[in-house]
């Protein structure tokens, strides 16, 4: 969730950090600090945005430092919560994320050993410990300290009068950056990417020396470990607006290359099984959390009409828990960021229970890579925004090529009905981009639901799940409480909420074999007074009889209809919020990538 950043070299380090920081505000943004080694250790840091810790402070100069930007966890945003911390004599300073399980029989302790802590936070403990366990290395005593850690981290620390970073990590990410005549670390190659593309990916439990001239990892051994770096194809500039004024409607602008990126190289997928070259399982299951859970939930429909194998669903945080029928189902985890802790649980838990697992993320080396059998990148480039929009489209594509491909192999789909079915996924960033071409409509639109405290979203079949992933895009960054349901629940309870102050996004597709349905549905709402704001189809002509508004989408295929009518939904979303004044990248209480429970 936090940001972290270290440096060691021959620039200036507190700019090298807060620009690093700038890039790493979108993982945590309750406060932030920096340490600067010259050769005492310097502290600056503050509660709230980034801008106020740059804003009051000094200039510091010196060519090793570390930085963060904090999501609260453990200890409200405050002054003394934010990293970095100090030991005692302010020898070692230390930055954190993740969260330390053991650390109140840790704090008492070293509390009794005479250690002076300033913070209610958890990772306070660290520093102390790794100041108890110094005896003139650094690196060892930073490996005895985590050894009696319970809980997950990934750590940088410097010392006064020295130009070396130790770092160490445990579930959860951590890259070094690899420049000349000077070395980085990060918990996001985001914040490295204006210095240097060349990385090294930090694994569970291994440690790291961090000098201007080398980095050095150490396995949970101790022995030294040889990786070779990767070249990292993002651009700085791929992480920046873009002339936007938004992350998000960058993000949601960008979808249409996203989708054809995402789509490269699928016939290999499906023809020559470059993934799952084997097929022999029985029924599938799909796990993940929020956005991607959506995501699950839609490709259900579309593995069982294609691939016609039994799918169920399930959320991460809700698997990892349960009592595991006996059952060897192939399972699906979906993370955008591939660092979501419950996603990660539960393919660890997934494996327990001896089933093949099949990881879907869009950001490569990301945990979950490590953690499944095989994986499937979506190739949407970084997403910055942290409603989850051009991810979320081509996790849909990633599932609808796999359907497609299981379809395939399992002979349910014949060679010229498989071609059949890639073409009209290839027409996808065509039929995106239109309308996203018609965002003016939308931004015209949304003037009902402006003012709106309850939003209702309804859709059935494939689209129930759409609609549930736009009711949470509008709730995430408009703060309005938006609720999705399956149109023909209402009548079950929810219509009892129902009138003029509630307004209702519906979506009725005339291709659809739901449309009269729904049509029923809408006009059912309609009824009880309630704003409607529908999504159909241009060729249209009975659905302004009974909606308010109607907002066109092309006429394709129902079942890839989720990927257009979404597009809608965030751009409902972000204009919502826009009109309101929320802090669209970044709305209150949420991070964009949750590595803790
Ligand atoms: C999406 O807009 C949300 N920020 C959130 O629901 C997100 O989808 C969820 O936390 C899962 O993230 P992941 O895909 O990175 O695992």
């Amino acid at each position: 969730m936090c940001g972290i950043i270290g440096y060691t070299g021959q620039r200036e380090a507190s700019e090298v950090i807060l620009e690093a920081l700038r890039r790493l505000e979108y993982r945590g943004y309750d406060s932030a600090g920096i340490v600067i080694m010259n050769p005492e250790l310097t502290l600056h840091k503050r509660k709230g945005e980034l801008a106020e810790m740059q804003r009051t402070l000094p200039q510091i100069n010196g060519h090793v430092g570390i930085g963060h930007t904090r999501w609260a966890t453990c200890g409200k945003p405050s002054n003394e919560n934010a990293h970095p911390f100090l030991d005692c004599h302010g020898r070692i300073a230390l930055v954190h994320n993740g969260i330390i399980e053991n650390y109140m029989a840790l704090k008492e302790k070293l509390q009794n050993e005479g250690h002076v802590f300033t913070s209610q936070t958890d990772t306070e403990v660290i520093v102390h410990l790794i100041e108890k366990h110094d005896k003139g290395d650094l690196h060892q005593a930073v490996r005895a300290a985590v050894a009696e850690i319970k809980g997950t981290y990934a750590i940088a620390c410097i010392e006064k009068g020295s130009g070396q970073i130790i770092a160490a990590r445990k579930e959860n990410p951590l890259v070094l950056g690899l420049g000349i005549d000077e070395n980085f670390v990060a918990s996001d190659v985001t914040a490295i990417l204006s210095y240097t593309n060349r990385v090294k990916y930090v694994m569970d439990g291994e440690t790291v020396v961090i000098t201007p001239e080398k980095v050095t990892i150490y396995g949970p051994d101790g022995e030294m470990v040889e990786r070779s770096s990767q070249t990292v194809t993002w651009s700085a500039e791929d992480a920046q607006k873009g002339g936007f004024p938004h992350f998000m409607l960058k993000e949601i602008f960008e979808e249409p290359q996203a989708i054809h990126n995402s789509l490269l190289g699928a016939l290999d997928v499906i023809e020559n099984g470059e993934i799952l070259p084997n097929v022999q399982f029985g029924s599938i299951k799909i796990i993940a959390c929020g956005t991607s859970y959506h995501a699950a939930m839609v490709g259900k429909y579309a593995l069982e009409e294609l691939a016609k194998i039994p799918v169920t669903v399930e959320l991460a945080s809700e698997y990892r828990y349960s009592p595991g029928a006996k059952e060897f189902p192939l399972v699906v985890l979906i993370s955008q960021s591939g660092e979501t802790a419950d996603t990660l649980a539960a393919a660890r838990e997934a494996k327990r229970r001896g089933c093949k697992t099949l990881g879907i993320t869009n950001v490569i080396g990301s945990t979950i890579t490590r953690e499944v059998d095989e994986v499937f990148y979506t190739r949407a480039g970084p997403e910055i925004g942290v409603a989850a929009t051009k991810t979320y489209l081509t996790q849909l594509i990633a599932l609808y090529i796999i359907a497609i491909r299981i379809g395939y192999a399992r002979r349910n789909l014949s060679h010229d009905a498989m071609w059949n079915e890639l073409s009209k996924l290839r027409a996808m960033p065509g039929a995106v981009q239109s309308v996203l071409d018609k965002a003016f409509d939308v931004e015209a639109a949304v003037d009902m639901l402006v003012p709106a405290r309850d939003v209702f979203y309804i859709g059935r079949n494939i689209n129930y799940p759409t609609m549930l992933e736009g009711a949470l895009k509008l709730k995430e960054i408009s703060y309005i409480h938006a609720e999705g349901f399956a149109a023909g629940e209402l009548k079950h309870g929810p219509l009892a909420l129902l009138d003029s102050t509630t307004p209702v996004v519906a979506v009725a597709l005339t291709k659809d074999h739901t449309y009269d349905k729904m049509m029923a549905n809408i006009s059912e709402v309609a009824a009880r007074d309630s704003p409607v704001l529908a999504i159909g189809c241009e060729d249209d002509k009975e659905l302004p009889q009974v909606a308010d508004l109607v907002l066109r989408v092309p006429c394709v295929d129902p079942l890839y209809s989720p990927v257009v009518v979404t597009v809608v939904l965030q751009l409902i979303a972000y204009y919502v919020a826009l009109k309101r004044g929320c802090s669209i990248d970044k709305p209150k209480n949420l991070a964009k990538s949750v590595t803790v429970e």
